[in-house]
């Protein structure tokens, strides 16, 4: 079966390859990998591991930076539903990001965009979740002074005439050919890319948008146009998304709690879904596994281990070596997963507990909180 990937579907088991041709992007290639690490000072899994594949103008945005010109950092999170595994990636990526090149980052919290997609979303609830997702965000630990969330409904009046600009440059057949919308796609949504691509034009210095790979649909329309408004096209750094707890065929989600693993899932929660339903690449009987061994390149726990258990290469290329040869099985696996996922969480919502007050300096009392709540982009 082919593959989709937008911002709101993901079908079928992503051809990365494919999809960076299908796309236009381009490959992190070994020396971009190697450049990025040096002017970082520094390595990041996600950068050593090739879970960040692809990037738009990466190299021209480090080019930039060592000749003196800072980028600064856009993200973002829509607030449909609690925040899973998956949705940490981006966000942690973007902390390292922020720290090894000093940059500024806005996160906005798309609550707009949620009500509007979700025809049966009311406007109470996902304000709920965009309350609670920022805790989770918040908890990152993102620079306080060098870090604005917010969300559209609250900020909008700021953006608004910046959004006009934007949206006046696009018109309905390229959204209808980039995002794919119908005759019945309701108008909110039509018009809702120009408040997507808005924030890559706070600063006039180089936007670097760390996030998934089904997010860069925007940032082909805002490249089409910055130049004409007087912006710089944006650079963009995509991660791998994260596999679904049930298999390679598409993406964790939200809406489908047995693909994914909430941030606020139990310890037993996640013993349990993994043991359940976590895809295994094992063989079908013990004696099999030990003899045929099994296939990391579809075993769930192990992808999620290549994500996660962050610090040690060796120990990672070990558990290759022993599932591969069928030293290993797949309950060890699992409870190896299940061990770097409930270290990850504990530690994630220890964060979370003291996050209320960064959320305050994020969104309002921060510098650069405090700075966007006094501009207007007339
Ligand atoms: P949303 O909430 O769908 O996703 C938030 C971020 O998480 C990434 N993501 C994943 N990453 C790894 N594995 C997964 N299974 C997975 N699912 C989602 C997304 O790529 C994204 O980085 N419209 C956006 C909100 C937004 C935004 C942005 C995102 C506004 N501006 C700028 C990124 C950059 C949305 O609904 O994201």
């Amino acid at each position: 079966m082919d593959f989709k990937v937008t911002p709101w579907e993901i079908t079928g088991k992503v051809d990365y390859d494919k999809l960076i041709k299908r796309f236009g992007t381009k490959r992190i290639t070994p020396k971009l990998r190697s450049r990025i690490e040096s002017a970082a000072k520094g390595s990041d899994v996600f950068i050593r591991r090739d879970v960040c594949f692809s990037h738009r103008d990466f190299d021209i945005a480090l080019d930039e930076y060592l000749h003196g010109e800072k980028f600064f950092l856009y993200t973002g999170r829509g607030p449909s539903g609690k925040m899973h595994i998956g949705h940490l990636v981006p966000m942690l990526f973007t902390k390292w990001l922020q720290d090894a090149f000093d940059a500024n980052l806005y996160i906005q919290i798309t609550d707009d965009e949620k009500f509007l997609f979700k025809s049966d979303a009311t406007q109470d609830a996902i304000e709920r979740y965009a309350n609670d997702n920022i805790l989770d965000i918040a908890a990152v630990g993102f620079n306080p002074d060098k870090t604005f969330i917010f969300k559209d409904t609250e900020y909008i009046g700021h953006i608004y005439p910046l959004v006009e600009r934007i949206a006046k440059k696009i018109n309905y057949n390229t959204v209808k050919a980039v995002f794919g919308f119908t005759d019945s796609t309701n108008i909110g949504m039509i018009s809702f890319p120009a408040i997507e691509i808005a924030p890559t034009m706070f600063e006039k210095a180089r936007c670097v948008i760390p996030a998934s790979i089904d997010q860069d649909p925007y940032w082909r329309v805002q490249r089409d146009i910055a130049e004409d408004l007087g912006y710089k096209k944006t650079a963009a750094l995509h991660l791998k998304l994260l596999t679904a707890l049930t298999g390679p065929e598409g993406k964790m989600s939200a809406s489908m709690p047995e693909t994914a693993i909430y941030l606020s899932d139990t310890p037993e929660e996640v013993h349990n879904k993994i043991m359940k339903y976590a895809f295994s690449g094992g063989q079908e009987t013990k004696e099999l596994h030990r003899k045929l061994g099994g296939n990391t390149d579809i075993d769930v726990s192990f992808q999620w281990l290549h994500y996660f258990l962050e610090q040690d290469d060796s120990k990672l290329e070990k558990i290759r070596n022993d599932y591969r040869s069928g030293r290993m099985l797949s309950g060890e696996l699992k409870e190896i997963a299940i061990d770097k996922i409930n270290a990850l969480l504990k530690l994630h919502n220890k964060r979370r507990e003291s996050a209320v007050k960064l959320v305050e300096q994020y969104m309002y009392k921060g510098k650069l909180a405090e700075e966007m709540w006094s501009k207007t982009y007339r």
